[in-house]
C-alpha cells in the first residue's frame, strides 16, 4: 500500500488516499459504488462506524474528524484486501445497501444493485395499482433484498422468495429476520415455478443473465459471486426464456411480471418481438429491466 500521507488520519484524507489506491490498484466499481471515491468513502465509514450521510449537514467537521491508529490499520487491512483479492466491497463489509435497506451478504449470494430499487419505490406505478397487490412472487431471491424491499413498499401483501440455491436462501433468511417480515415474506427452494402455487399481482425476477462464454471477459469482481447468480446457458437467456413462457400461469388477469435481462435485452427482444416488451429507463442507471402484462403474456404463450 502507497505512504499515508499526513492528512491521512482524518476522514476525508483517507477516503482521499483509499480513492488514489482504489484507483491504481485498478478495481472495478460496480458492486454497490460505481467510482473510487464513493467507494473509499464506503469502505473508510463502514470500518469507522461513521454514516456518510451524517457529511451533509455539516461536510467540513465531518471530513476533519481524526481517525485512532487502530481505525486506520483496519482500514489499510480491508483496502489491501479489497485491492489484492478484488473482493467486492460489501463481501468484506458483510453489507449491501438496496433501496434504502441494508443486507447482510457473503459470497453465497450476489450483490445487490438491480435498477428494480427505483421502481420498487415508485411502488410500480403506473403499472400497478398499489392498494390492489396482495401476493408477489419473486424469482431468483439471493439475499432477499428485492422480496423484503417488496414487502415494505407493499404493506399487507404476501410475498414468495424463491432461489436454486439453500445457501442463498439461508442468506435471505437473515435478512427477513433482519427487518422482521417473517410473515409476510415466505422463503422457497424452487427451480423457478416448480414449487410455486397460485397466483400473483407481481411477479419480479433479477435472474441469471451471463452468457457461459463470457463470465472470463468480465472484472475479477465476479469471479467472488456464485456462477449460478450469474451464468445461464450459451446465450445468457435460458432462465428468462423459461421464466417468459410460465408466468401467465401464475399472474392474475392484471398481474405483471418485471424482469431484469440487463445488456441481453436486445436479444430477448429479438427472440420474442410478437410479446411487445415495455423496456424501462431510470433515474439513477441500470438498463434492461422489462414489464409484460398478463394479457400480453397469455396472447403469445
Ligand atoms: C442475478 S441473482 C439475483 C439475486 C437477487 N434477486 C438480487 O437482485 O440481488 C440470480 C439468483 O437466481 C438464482 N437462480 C439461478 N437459477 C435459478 C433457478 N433455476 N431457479 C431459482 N433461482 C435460480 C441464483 O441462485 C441467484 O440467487
Amino acid at each position: 500500500m502507497g505512504r499515508r500521507n499526513e492528512n491521512s488520519t482524518t476522514v476525508g484524507g483517507m477516503i482521499e488516499r483509499c480513492a488514489q489506491e482504489l484507483e491504481r490498484g485498478g478495481v472495478y466499481c460496480g458492486h454497490g459504488t460505481d467510482n473510487v471515491i464513493d467507494e473509499a468513502a464506503s469502505l473508510v465509514c463502514a470500518v469507522a462506524g461513521l454514516e456518510h450521510a451524517a457529511a451533509a449537514s455539516d461536510p467540513q467537521a465531518f471530513y476533519a474528524r481524526a481517525l485512532t491508529k487502530d481505525v486506520a490499520v483496519a482500514i489499510d487491512a480491508m483496502l489491501r484486501q479489497r485491492i489484492e483479492q478484488r473482493l467486492p466491497l460489501p463481501y468484506l463489509l458483510k453489507e449491501a445497501w438496496f433501496a434504502g435497506l441494508s443486507f447482510y451478504v457473503d459470497e453465497r449470494v450476489l450483490v445487490p444493485r438491480s435498477p428494480f430499487a427505483e421502481l420498487i419505490a415508485a411502488q410500480f406505478e403506473p403499472w400497478l395499482d398499489p392498494p390492489s397487490v396482495r401476493r408477489i412472487l419473486d424469482i431468483g431471491t439471493g439475499s432477499g433484498c428485492i422480496a423484503i424491499a417488496l414487502a415494505q413498499a407493499f404493506p399487507g401483501s404476501q410475498v414468495v422468495a424463491v432461489d436454486l440455491m439453500p445457501d442463498a436462501l439461508d442468506v435471505a433468511r437473515i435478512n427477513v429476520a433482519r427487518h422482521g417480515v417473517e410473515d409476510c415474506v415466505e422463503l422457497v427452494q424452487s427451480d423457478l415455478f416448480d414449487q410455486v402455487a397460485g397466483t400473483f399481482d407481481l411477479i419480479v425476477s433479477n435472474p441469471p443473465y451471463v452468457p457461459e462464454g463470457e463470465l472470463d471477459e468480465l472484472p475479477p469482481e465476479y469471479s467472488h459471486e456464485p456462477n449460478v447468480a450469474l451464468l445461464s446457458g450459451a446465450d445468457g437467456l435460458d432462465s428468462s426464456r423459461r421464466i417468459l413462457q410460465d408466468a401467465a400461469r401464475y399472474l392474475t388477469d392484471d398481474g405483471v411480471l418485471a424482469i431484469e435481462v440487463g445488456d441481453r435485452a436486445v436479444r430477448l427482444d429479438a427472440a420474442f418481438s410478437r410479446l411487445g416488451f415495455i423496456w424501462l429507463e431510470f433515474e439513477s442507471g441500470g438498463e434492461g429491466v422489462a414489464l409484460l402484462s398478463a394479457a400480453q403474456l397469455r396472447a403469445e404463450f
